[in-house]
C-alpha cells in the first residue's frame, strides 16, 4: 500500500482535492463523456493532432471560475478520442504548435518501432512548427492512449493526452459507453497551473500529485443513469503520478479488460478498481433497477485523502429493464504470442532509489556517483539495475532475441509506487507480491507498490529499441528508465 504523500510536498495540498461540482447532463462536459458508436470504415480516419499552446480549458466547474491556460491537442483537453477498428490502419498527423519540441507516443499499441514516438530512440523530436506522420496497423482491439514522450512531465501535465479506442469486430451488447480520462492538476484558486515541473521533491518522492481531479478535463459530480442500463465504462489514468483506487459502492463492476487486453470477466474484490498512471480498465456496470438510488464511487487510494470521484444517480421513473442483461460480456482475446514459460530466459530488474530508500550510489554515464551528488547535480534519484538513465542513447539494459520468451522478476526496493511500462509489447502478469495473479492478465504497465515484486512474461516479438520505464513521469525524468533492444 502506498505511503500517504507528506503534506510538505510543494504546492501539493493533497488533502483538499477540489471538488467544485457540476451536475453532469447540464454541461458541455456531458457531451464529452459519452462517445457515440463509430461507423464501420475500411480504413481508419486520419487524425489531425495539432498540439497548440496556449489554449484554455474550464477545468474548474464552478460558474464564473477562471479558465486555465493549457496545452491541447485539437484545442481540447483531453485531445479528441481517436477511434478505429481492429485490423485497420491508423494515420495520425501531428502538427507542433507548442513553444518546444514534442512527439506522440501511442501507449500500449503494438506498432513498428519507428512509429513509437520516443525522441532520441525511435525518431528525432518534432521541432516547434514541425510535422510528423504516424501510420501503422492496429493488431489489437482495446483502449489505449496517446501523449507526448519528451518533456513529458510538463507537456502531459499541461493537458496533452487523449484516448485511443480500437473497436472489436464483434461489439458487446451494451446500452451506453462512457470513456473517462482521469487526470489531476496542481492548480491555484486563480485557476493557474503551478509551473513547478520536475520539482526535486516530486522527483524524489511520489511524483507530481495534483490537487484537482478531473474526468475528461472537467470536474464531475454526478451522472444520470437508467435503472437496468448496461454501461461499458472505459477508464484511463493520464495523471503524471496519482494512482486511482475507486470503490464502486454497490454498483458491482465487472472487469472485462486491463490495459486494453481482454480478461475473463471478474468482479474485483471489494468492488475496488486500482489503476496507476498509464493503466486502463474496461468495466461493465449493470445498473440496479432501483430508480432514484445513488451510487457513490469513492477514490480512497490514499486513505487519508479519500474523496468522492463521481456519483451515479439512477433516474426516477421506469427502469430500462427489471433484470440485468444476461448476455456475455467476454471479449475475444487479441492475437498475442504466448510466452513459453518453461523455456523462458529469466531476467531480474531491481528498482532502487528515491527518498527514504537508502540507496548510496548509482551508475550514471558509466561512472559510480553518490546518490546525493547525482540528485543535487543532475536531478537523478532512481535506478534500474543500479543505473540512473542519462539519455535514450545509452547501452540497452537487455538485448532480447527476436521471437524468444522472457520472464522478468521485477523487484521494487523503494517505499514508493511504480507503474512500470514496457513499450511495443504486451506481457502477462504472472505474480505480484509473491502471489500468482489469477488468469495471468495481459498488460503493458504493471503497478508495483512499495517493497513489492512482480513477475511478468512475454515474447520479444517486436524488433527495435524499446523503452521500459516508470510511468510516474517525474520518476522517469529522475532516471527510472532503460532501453531494451529486441534483435
Ligand atoms: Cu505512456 Cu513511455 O509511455
Ligand atoms: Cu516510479
Amino acid at each position: 500500500m502506498a505511503k500517504p504523500i507528506p503534506a510538505s510536498s510543494p504546492g501539493t495540498r493533497f488533502g483538499d482535492v477540489t471538488r467544485r461540482r457540476v451536475a453532469l447532463g447540464a454541461s458541455g462536459a456531458a457531451a464529452a463523456l459519452a462517445v457515440p458508436g463509430w461507423p464501420a470504415r475500411p480504413v481508419a480516419p486520419v487524425v489531425h493532432a495539432t498540439a497548440a499552446a496556449p489554449a484554455s480549458a474550464q477545468l474548474l466547474a464552478k460558474p464564473g471560475s477562471p479558465k486555465t491556460q493549457v496545452w491541447a491537442y485539437g484545442g481540447r483537453v483531453p485531445g479528441p478520442v481517436v477511434r478505429a477498428r481492429q485490423g485497420e490502419r491508423l494515420r495520425i498527423e501531428l502538427a507542433n504548435g507548442l513553444p518546444q519540441e514534442t512527439t506522440i507516443h501511442c501507449h500500449g499499441l503494438r506498432l513498428p518501432n519507428a512509429m513509437d514516438g520516443v525522441p532520441g530512440l525511435t525518431q528525432a523530436p518534432v521541432a516547434k512548427g514541425g510535422r510528423f506522420v504516424y501510420e501503422f496497423d492496429l493488431p489489437d482491439a482495446g483502449m489505449f492512449w496517446y501523449h507526448p514522450h519528451i518533456y513529458a512531465t510538463e507537456q502531459v501535465e499541461r493537458g496533452l493526452s487523449g484516448v485511443i479506442i480500437v473497436d472489436e469486430p464483434q461489439p458487446l451488447e451494451i446500452d451506453r459507453e462512457l470513456v473517462w480520462l482521469a487526470d489531476d492538476w496542481r492548480i491555484g484558486d486563480d485557476g493557474a497551473l503551478s509551473a513547478d515541473f520536475n520539482h526535486p521533491h516530486d522527483v524524489s518522492h511520489g511524483g507530481r500529485i495534483g490537487n484537482l481531479v478531473t474526468v475528461n478535463g472537467a470536474e464531475v459530480e454526478s451522472i444520470a443513469v437508467k435503472g437496468g442500463e448496461r454501461i461499458r465504462l472505459r477508464l484511463v489514468n493520464a495523471a503524471n503520478a496519482r494512482v486511482f483506487g475507486l470503490h464502486f459502492g454497490g454498483l458491482a463492476p465487472r472487469v472485462i479488460a486491463l490495459d486494453g487486453q481482454p480478461v475473463t470477466p471478474f468482479a474485483p474484490a471489494g468492488e475496488r478498481v486500482v489503476f496507476g498512471p498509464g493503466q486502463r480498465v474496461d468495466l461493465i456496470l449493470d445498473v440496479p433497477a432501483r430508480p432514484g438510488e445513488r451510487f457513490v464511487v469513492r477514490d480512497a487510494y490514499y486513505r487519508r485523502f479519500a474523496y468522492d470521484f463521481v456519483t451515479f444517480v439512477v433516474e426516477p421513473g421506469k427502469a430500462l429493464r427489471d433484470k440485468p442483461l444476461d448476455t456475455s460480456v467476454a471479449l475475444q482475446p487479441n492475437p498475442l504470442a504466448e510466452p513459453d514459460l518453461a523455456n523462458a530466459t529469466v531476467q531480474d530488474v531491481l528498482i532502487e532509489g528515491g527518498a527514504m530508500g537508502g540507496l548510496a550510489e548509482a551508475t550514471f554515464k558509466g561512472e559510480k556517483v553518490p546518490l546525493r551528488r547525482l540528485f543535487r547535480e543532475h536531478g537523478k534519484a532512481w535506478t534500474l539495475n543500479g543505473i540512473a538513465s542519462a539519455s535514450m542513447a545509452e547501452a540497452p539494459m537487455f538485448r532480447l532475441a527476436l521471437g524468444k520468451s522472457y520472464r522478468w522478476r521485477i523487484r521494487n526496493d523503494t517505499v514508493w509506487d511504480h507503474p512500470m511500462h514496457l513499450h511495443g509489447h504486451a506481457f502477462r502478469v504472472l505474480s505480484r507480491g509473491g502471489k500468482p495473479v489469477a488468469g495471468r492478465p495481459w498488460a503493458d504497465t504493471v503497478l508495483l507498490h512499495a517493497d513489492e515484486s512482480a513477475e511478468i512474461a512475454f515474447v520479444a516479438d517486436n524488433p527495435g529499441k524499446w523503452l521500459f520505464h516508470c510511468h510516474v513521469l517525474e520518476h522517469h525524468h529522475g532516471g527510472m528508465g532503460a532501453v531494451v533492444e529486441v534483435i
